[in-house]
């Protein structure tokens, strides 16, 4: 045995990490595919990685020193059973299997259950920021028992992105919490670049400039508090220029967002615990209409607007939608983390908020600057029941949000679809009001299922017998 950590699966998720963990000081990276030809290629193109190398997973386990740590990197799905069955009858008690994939939570649960009953740890761990971030610094969200953390907390802080001189990097939780935190984060993630691409959209339509212009409009941004990686990156977009047909590359794209099922399964995990992921289900559902190309070209001779739109002042358009942009990635975010706190308290995970926000700072596809006000937020209250009531959130959102509702507006007015940002101002107003139309709802429902309702100004529950002399009993069950 000569290697201090193994990973599993050769593509190029597993390849980069591989890579990373062979570059820090101390390590011997033992690396295994399924199918042999590639393990070779991998060994051949980088030896300066000093691979060990091995084709069969028995030959694997023993080359890994004991405790044996190895890294699953494959397709997440049935192909990561397979890999853990396979693991599971040559590893022994004490050895730790991670799961680096996007896999669903509740796998990494049902998984970390099953494992443990051999005596060997299960850890799931998300990894963002890509292909780039495995290779140079991903931000990293294991789950797992605090024993594995012992042993593997080491070697993942030393492959894991460094914000403001800590590595992005904690132990979230037990079991499926760090796969769980790593769903939340790609639910922002496609919220994040949802309300993106909505100011993109708006700029240009409203203000008629190029690509390119509005790439450096992003450039821009990028230096005050949108700065963020998905910002940077969508100046880089806008900016390139097909070769082909020399038009800006934004132009040449079919219209249609894909999706691998993370930002589903955030809204589905959302609905399940209740809580309004508005935002983040709007990103979805914008990727979904796009796909859909019968229904689009059915759709397409609807009418829109009788009147012409136009912006008087396009300097301010392009900065009411900076603000606007800025107040619903405030929404997102807050959306985001209450949908932590309800899969902690639902799940039994200690997850200390503030500590995700950090180690979201650096490595991961969302991280900005901005993550550290969330820190904060949390430090000064770990109880902040929802993100945007922190002073410096509220004092943010006040300021945007006369902007905000202009974009809302405007957007409306001149029919571009603006999802996000006006799910995000829907939320917020519903957020802050007195009094919501849910009490008239709660009459329907008790009108037609006698579902009942409580009173204002009084303990107990209600029901109108609307089908009689519509006086108000007292109910004793309530459905
Ligand atoms: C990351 C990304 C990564 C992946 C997304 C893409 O954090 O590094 O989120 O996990 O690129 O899953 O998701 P879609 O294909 O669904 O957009």
């Amino acid at each position: 045995a000569q290697a201090n950590i193994g990973v599993i699966g050769m593509a190029v998720m597993g390849s980069n990490l591989a890579r990373n963990l062979a570059s820090r000081e101390g390590n011997t990276v033992a690396i295994y595919n399924r199918s042999a030809e590639k393990t070779r290629a991998v060994v051949s193109e980088f030896p300066e990685a000093g691979f060990v190398a091995s084709e069969s997973i028995e030959e694997f386990a023993a080359s890994l020193v004991k405790p044996r740590t190895a890294i699953i990197m494959v397709k997440a799905g049935a192909g990561t059973d397979a890999v853990i069955n396979q693991l599971t009858t040559v590893f022994e008690p004490g050895d730790i299997i991670v799961d680096g994939g996007n896999a669903l939570f509740t796998d990494t649960i049902r998984r970390e259950k099953a494992v443990r009953e051999t005596g060997i740890n299960f850890v799931g761990a998300g990894i963002s920021g890509g292909e780039e971030g495995a290779l140079k610094g991903p931000s990293i969200m294991p789950g797992g028992s605090a024993e594995a953390w012992e042993t593997l907390g080491p070697i993942l802080k030393s492959i894991a992105a460094v914000a403001e001189g800590e590595p992005c990097v904690t132990h979230v939780g037990t079991d499926g919490a760090g796969h769980f935190v790593k769903m939340i984060h790609n639910g922002i993630e496609y919220a994040d670049m949802q309300l993106i691409a909505e100011a993109y959209d708006l700029i240009r339509r409203g203000t008629g400039k190029s690509p390119a212009e509005i790439a450096d409009i992003f450039t821009e941004w990028n230096k005050g508090e949108l700065e963020s990686y998905l910002i940077e990156i969508t100046a880089e977009v806008l900016r390139q220029v097909d070769a082909k047909t020399g038009q800006p590359l934004v132009d040449v794209i079919v219209d249609q967002a894909g999706a691998k099922g993370t930002g589903a399964w955030t809204v589905q995990t959302a609905l399940d615990l209740g809580i309004p992921v508005s935002g983040i289900a709007e990103a979805v559902f914008a990727r979904s209409l796009s796909s859909k190309p019968a229904q689009r070209a059915a759709a397409s001779s609807l009418p829109g607007p009788s009147s012409e739109w136009t912006v008087d002042d396009a300097d301010a358009f392009v900065e009411d939608v900076r603000q606007a942009l800025y107040a619903s990635k405030i929404i997102a975010y807050s959306q985001g983390f209450d949908e932590i706190v309800a899969g902690a308290e639902e799940y039994n995970w200690d997850i200390k908020k503030g500590d995700i926000a950090k180690i979201w700072r650096g490595g991961c596809i969302i991280r900005a600057q901005f993550l550290n006000r969330i820190t904060e937020a949390y430090d000064e209250n770990p109880g902040l029941v929802a993100l945007v009531t922190a002073p410096y959130f509220t004092d943010a959102v006040s300021q945007a949000q006369d902007a905000w509702r202009r974009v809302v507006v405007a957007a409306a007015q001149a029919g571009i679809p603006s999802p996000a940002f006006s799910s995000s101002l829907s939320y917020y107003d519903g957020l802050r009001a007195d009094r919501l139309p849910a009490a008239l709802v709660q009459g329907q429902r008790d009108f037609f299922g006698a579902h009942t309702y409580r009173r204002v100004d009084a303990e107990g529950t209600f029901h109108t017998l609307w089908s009689g002399d519509r006086s108000e009993i007292e109910a004793t069950d309530t459905h």
